[in-house]
Parts: structure tokens; C-alpha cells; sequence
């Protein structure tokens, strides 16, 4: 007999026989119409119960590899099931042709890869950017509004695509209070954080090679969900006013979309001057262009009110603002919100539904309890006071440690700044080497689309101890030396 089996596998007497029969199928070993003995002679020799053959008999015959009834014998069957295996040559000699495993548009996805992969799932150390005080994210009361909710729970149908109507409406209000945005809750869709508003958004604006102009250095968050949708990216530069948007008109005057983080860029820091957000606006409103607005992390100023929206200033709707609470509350509630232009609200709603319907309907709710009670509000502000705080320890401990060896402004926004290394460093060298020392900093070059001509690394402080920054500034002086 092919089959060996071995009851000390883990694998069941049975599947073992399945398989045994299965490979000598498609192995050929069993030609189609070979006979097999019945059940009975079968367990017999094998030294197996009669069971043990039926059930394998019975899963090749439902598969379509043998055809008969185990008792009174099986044969294989004539017509066998195919599986993925090299072709036979063709008789000419040309090998058959086997499309590729990805699509093209797979293995762009798939080579452009998430920031912040390798660290993933990882508890953070200081200085991974963009990490909030997770510690002290508000559990007990967060807690609290999902029991409430519990018993009064929302709707468990199929939610609004849009979001909770609710939660919309709380958006809706906060944005046009805080951030000078125009809109209504209609214009509100909720998203699984802004990662999912660029995505929604090339999905709705962009066709495969259209050319978006891209902040450089910049976000590779949104330059991956970019790549993802087919665009073509034009790097233009940025400087202390924001992204040099005569740069961008020079290079591809007819893109059709540009993503900026004008509040406080990502990741250099500049605040967009308002001569350039209005040079993007018209520029926009020329060419028949999108502008998306990443106002990832507004809500952190310290020195001066955070400036109003681009959006605000929008008067032709050529604006799609994303706004994330993954930077005030949590990264791991993935929540966030686009406000979407009036006239094509509805296009965005209709992708989203089509995506993945909509985000989870009890989170949301218990998101809008929290908007609406004050919750938000109060947490924001505690957490403004405490990173203010947190910069300072920061800078500090750099200059005592560091001296100019690696410089620093404290900034005025935000989570993160940018340590400017020595003319000629490799930033990305040093990064690994820090990385070792367990000092996480990514290097400025990571960000950038064209090699920028001094290196930097950032660092971020929002999430992390006075004591915990004082140790690891410590650390990676001595790693620097
Ligand atoms: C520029 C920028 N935009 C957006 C985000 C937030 O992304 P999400 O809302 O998908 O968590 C980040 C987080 O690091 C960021 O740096």
C-alpha cells in the first residue's frame, strides 16, 4: 500500500489517510479509473478501524478525487479536481503563461510599506513620534461611558455609512469651534483614523497616474495610501512657511490633488503662513484641484491659538479636512473624521460603505458621549499642560547632555521635534545605532521623498515621563559619542 500511517502524529488516523490517497491522486501514483479496495480489506491492512477509512473515502468523494460507496469498492475518479502545480510544457516549448501572485496594483500596496511597521504592537520608548501620554488616557471614565452605553445601547442594525449621526453632529460642532472649519454634520464622515480619510479620499478624487504633490519630507503614512490608489507623487519642498507651493506649480501645474499638513507639518513643524495657504487655495481652485488637510495634531499649541483651518478659508469646497483622535485619545480606537465638500458628501459615503460599511457603531456612540459631556474637551486640555512640560524636559536634558551636537528649538506645536545632526551624518545610520542602544529615533531622511542635504532625527516627547526622557537622553548621548 502508499499510505503509511503513524499514530503518533498529531494528525488524525484518518486525515492521514486522506492525505496519503489525495497526494498519490495528484502525484499520478493512482491513475484516474484505479481501483481501491473496499473499506473493510483496506482497514484490515492498514491496521485501522473500518471508521477511519470511511470518514477518509467519504472526504475524497465529497472533494471529487474517488467516485463509488467505501463498502463495495472506490475507483478514481475520471474527472479529478485540479490543484496549483507546475504546468506541463507546452508541446511548442514555450512555458505556459502563469499571471504574477500579486496584482500590479498589489505590489505597489505591498513595497510602499506602513510607517512604523517594524514597531507595531511594540510598547513604545521614547522617542518613537507621535505617541500620546497613553497612561494617562481617561479608562476609568471611558470605561464608565461604555457600561452606560451597555444598557442603553444604539441601534445594532447596519449603521450610517457617514457615521453615528450623534458623533457627526459632536464633529461637526468641535471642528467649527476649534479649527474654524465650515460645515454641517452632513459633511462629516466618521473614519477608522486619517490613515482611512487619505485612502477614502484618493478613492473618491483620483484616478490611477494622476499627479498629487506631496509635502517633502512629509507623512509616509498618507504617501503610502497615495501610492496605493495608482497616483503619481511630486515631491515639493517645505520650508519655515509650509510646502513651497510655487515649487509645486512649477513642477506639475496640472496635478490633481495636494496633500498638506499646514497646522503644524509633518514632520519639519513649520505652521503654513497664510500668503501660502491662500497661494494653494487659488492655485486649487484654478486648476480644479484637491487640497487634503492633515490636521493631525492642531489641538497641541503652546504658545500662540491653534490657527484656523484651511478648510475655513475654502470658498470654492476644493478642501478635504481629515482630523484624527489618535493623537488626543488613543491610536488603538482608530477614530477619526473627514469633512468631505458639500457637493460630494455623498460619493464619500458611498466608498465608505463599500469598503467596510462603516465604524463600529458602539465605540462611535461612546466617542459622542464623551465629546458631548466635556470629557474631550478637559483631556485635551490637561494633556496640552503636560506635554507643554514634557518639551520643556526635553530640550532641556538635549542641551545638557548634547550641547550642538545635536540641535534643537523647542516648538510651539505637536508631539515631536526634529535634533539636527552635524553637517554630514547619516541619520539613518545613527538611528540604527541608537535603536540597539533601545533609543527610538527615526532618522528625518526616513520621511523624505528627495535625500534632504542635513540630517535630523525625530524625537518625540508627548508620551513619556520627564524621568523616562531624562534616561533616554542620557542613553543616547552615549550612544551619539
Ligand atoms: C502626519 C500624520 N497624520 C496622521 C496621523 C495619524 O494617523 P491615524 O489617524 O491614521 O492614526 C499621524 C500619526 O502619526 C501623522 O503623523
Amino acid at each position: 500500500m502508499f499510505v503509511e500511517l503513524d499514530s503518533a502524529l498529531d494528525l488524525p488516523l484518518f486525515r492521514q489517510l486522506y492525505e496519503g490517497i489525495r497526494d498519490a491522486v495528484l502525484g499520478g501514483r493512482l491513475a484516474a479509473g484505479a481501483r481501491l479496495p473496499p473499506s473493510r480489506g483496506l482497514a484490515a491492512e492498514l491496521g485501522v478501524s473500518r471508521n477511519t477509512v470511511t470518514l477518509a473515502y467519504d472526504q475524497l468523494v465529497a472533494e471529487g478525487y474517488l467516485e463509488g460507496r467505501p463498502r463495495s469498492g472506490m475507483q478514481v475518479a475520471a474527472t479529478l479536481p485540479s490543484r496549483a502545480g507546475p504546468k506541463p510544457l507546452r508541446s511548442s516549448g514555450a512555458r505556459v503563461h502563469r499571471p504574477p501572485l500579486l496584482s500590479a496594483r498589489g505590489r505597489v500596496i505591498a513595497s510602499a510599506p506602513m510607517p512604523g511597521s517594524a514597531w507595531a504592537g511594540k510598547p513604545p520608548r521614547p522617542f518613537r513620534p507621535g505617541v500620546p501620554a497613553l497612561d494617562l488616557f481617561p479608562m476609568r471614565l471611558w470605561s464608565r461611558l461604555v457600561h452606560r452605553r451597555l444598557k442603553r445601547p444604539p441601534p445594532l442594525e447596519y449603521g450610517d455609512a457617514a457615521g453615528y449621526a450623534p458623533l457627526r453632529a459632536a464633529i461637526a460642532e468641535y471642528v467649527s469651534a476649534a479649527r474654524g472649519a465650515r460645515c454641517t454634520a452632513d459633511q462629516v464622515i466618521v473614519v477608522s483614523g486619517s490613515q482611512q480619510g487619505v485612502d477614502l479620499a484618493a478613492r473618491v478624487l483620483l484616478d490611477s497616474g494622476d499627479e498629487v504633490w506631496m509635502e517633502d519630507p512629509g507623512y509616509p503614512g498618507a504617501r503610502a495610501a497615495l501610492l496605493a490608489a495608482g497616483a503619481a507623487l511630486v515631491p515639493v519642498p517645505v520650508d519655515g512657511e509650509g510646502m513651497r507651493v510655487t515649487e509645486g506649480e512649477r513642477t506639475a501645474p496640472r496635478a490633481r490633488m495636494a496633500y498638506v499638513s499646514p497646522s503644524h507639518q509633518f514632520p519639519l513643524g513649520a505652521t503654513m503662513s497664510a500668503s501660502r495657504r491662500l497661494e494653494l487655495l487659488r492655485w486649487a481652485a484654478e486648476a480644479g484641484a484637491w487640497i487634503l488637510e492633515d490636521d493631525y495634531d492642531s489641538e497641541f499649541r503652546y504658545s500662540t491659538r491653534p490657527l484656523a483651518s484651511l478648510q475655513g478659508m475654502d470658498q470654492d469646497g476644493r478642501v478635504v479636512y481629515i482630523g484624527t483622535f489618535s493623537k488626543t485619545l488613543a491610536p488603538a480606537l482608530r477614530l477619526g473624521y473627514l469633512i468631505a465638500p458639500a457637493e460630494i458628501a455623498h460619493a464619500f459615503r458611498a466608498v465608505r460603505a463599500a469598503c467596510d460599511r462603516h465604524s463600529p457603531v458602539l465605540d462611535q456612540a461612546v466617542l459622542a458621549d464623551f465629546l458631548t459631556e466635556g470629557h474631550f474637551a478637559r483631556h485635551v486640555r490637561r494633556m496640552r499642560h503636560l506635554y507643554a512640560q514634557r518639551q520643556e524636559a526635553l530640550v532641556g536634558a538635549i542641551r545638557r547632555s548634547l550641547g550642538d551636537r545635536l540641535e534643537v528649538q523647542p516648538t510651539g506645536a505637536g508631539m515631536h521635534l526634529v535634533g539636527w545632526l552635524g553637517e554630514g551624518l547619516d541619520d539613518a545610520a545613527i538611528s540604527a545605532t541608537l535603536w540597539e542602544a533601545g533609543v527610538e529615533a527615526p532618522p528625518l531622511s526616513r520621511y523624505a521623498l528627495v535625500r534632504p542635504a542635513r540630517g535630523g532625527l525625530l524625537l518625540g516627547w508627548a508620551g513619556y515621563t520627564p524621568e523616562a526622557i531624562e534616561s533616554s537622553v542620557r542613553r543616547l548621548a552615549g550612544a551619539l559619542n
